[in-house]
């Protein structure tokens, strides 16, 4: 439990729920204080805010700003930016210190500093919010996802701030694998046909990438075994990079010993050209054929191995909705976890729809959300199993 947070408040209009924000998180035994940027300033009252967490504000008056920035990041233990502008969010992203807020957050490490965007679905979805928040995931900064729906603006779509008490789960209560080691594979694989080509899949790399960012703001120890990936992978996460399903497969194996929990998360090829040729293949014939041979099942090898302590989770990408086969796999290759997902609605989007099934027979299902919010929900499930594992 996080117990002394300072929340930064940027001027968008859900920092009227702020208060609220305040009152959960104190109800939860933080203390709490708050730094307001100018704009923030006409959204929400400044005397609520110091009744509700009995402290100073902070803002940018010449009296008050004394060192501000210096001594609130030493007090606090984590820097909640809620709502976050878009404004804000570019300006942390490039490293700009222009206000006691900003200044702050570089006083901060970046797995610090917890960022709860809020703004219209254009603002959002502009490529300059996204390429902002795209470094800020990848330098190892906790932000949280936005949910979709009415807009104060009137529209209708992506960017709202999450609610305060979605906030006060992930800040208050987040570091649920403190202590755990967690080791991810992610992304696609590549087997080589000659010197140039590979057979490869679409995978992104997005989910694993998400998953490592989840689970270091739980407080996990991450190891990624990534193969080659567009997604960016964040700062703290330990990252071993691999091309071949044969190298994915040796540097998992060395390393699952020694970790509470291992996700598969990578799109592993099946098959791999039986031969390498050793020169680029030149064009010749009318056709070419390739023999392919099958590679080993990582994810059936390591449930061979598996402790009586660890868990082990696979996910099952599928052409068509029915999720017995998921089930039937999980089984036999002794998951614990199986998180089913279908090809249409998986690779290399941002949003996902899946079902994670459990071997005692239950499941839950996340439809269209964000692979942020789906990290975050496996990784909760797996913390409630690691506590329950030896019962
Ligand atoms: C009433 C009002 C509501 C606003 N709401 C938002 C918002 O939700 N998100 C956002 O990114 N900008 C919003 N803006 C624009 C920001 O306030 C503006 O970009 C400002 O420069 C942000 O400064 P700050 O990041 O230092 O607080 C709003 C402006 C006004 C006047």
């Amino acid at each position: 439990m996080i117990t002394r947070i300072v929340i930064g408040i940027t001027g968008g209009i859900a920092a009227y729920k702020i208060p609220h924000l305040i009152r959960l998180l104190r109800k939860q035994g933080a203390a709490v204080k708050v730094v307001l940027t100018h704009h923030a300033q006409p959204l929400v009252g400044s005397e609520t805010l110091r009744t509700l967490s009995d402290n100073p504000v902070y803002h940018d008056s010449e009296t008050v700003y004394d060192m501000d920035h210096i001594r609130l990041a030493q007090w606090g233990e984590l820097l909640l930016i809620a709502p976050a502008t878009a404004n804000t969010i570019a300006k942390v992203a490039h490293g700009i210190g222009d206000n006691l807020l900003t200044t702050l957050a570089l006083a901060f490490k970046p797995s610090q500093v917890m960022i709860a965007p809020a703004m219209n679905t254009a603002m959002w979805e502009n490529s300059a919010t996204q390429e902002n928040i795209a470094v800020l995931r990848r330098r190892g900064y906790q932000v949280l996802p936005v949910g979709s729906g009415e807009l104060a603006c009137g529209d209708d779509g992506a960017g709202r701030m999450l609610e305060p008490e979605e906030i006060v789960k992930a800040a208050g209560g987040g570091r649920i694998l403190s202590g755990r080691r967690l080791l991810i594979s992610s992304g696609p694989t590549e087997e080589p046909i000659d010197p140039v080509r590979v057979i490869t899949n679409r995978s992104s790399g997005r989910m694993g990438a998400a998953l490592a960012q989840a689970a270091l703001a739980m407080g996990a120890e991450v190891i990624v075994v990534s193969g080659p990936a567009t997604a960016p992978l964040p700062a703290g996460a330990t990252v071993i990079p691999v091309r071949t399903a044969a190298e994915m497969e040796v540097a998992l194996s060395e390393r699952f010993s020694d970790v509470d929990v291992c996700i598969m998360a990578a799109a592993v090829s099946d098959y791999r050209p039986e031969k390498v040729a050793s020169e680029k293949i030149r064009r010749s014939g009318e056709t070419l054929s390739i023999r392919l041979v099958m590679n080993d099942d990582i994810l059936a090898g390591l449930g061979t191995k598996k402790g009586a302590s660890q868990l082990l989770v696979g996910f099952s990408l599928e052409s068509d909705g029915d999720s017995a086969r998921a089930r039937e796999k999980m089984n036999r290759k002794k998951c614990d976890l199986m998180v089913f997902n279908r090809v249409d609605q998986a690779l290399g989007t941002a949003t996902t729809t899946v079902t994670v099934l459990h071997r005692n027979g239950t499941q839950f299902t996340m439809e269209n959300t964000d692979k942020a919010e789906v990290a975050r929900a496996l990784l909760e499930r797996i913390a409630e199993l690691l506590g329950t594992a030896h019962e």
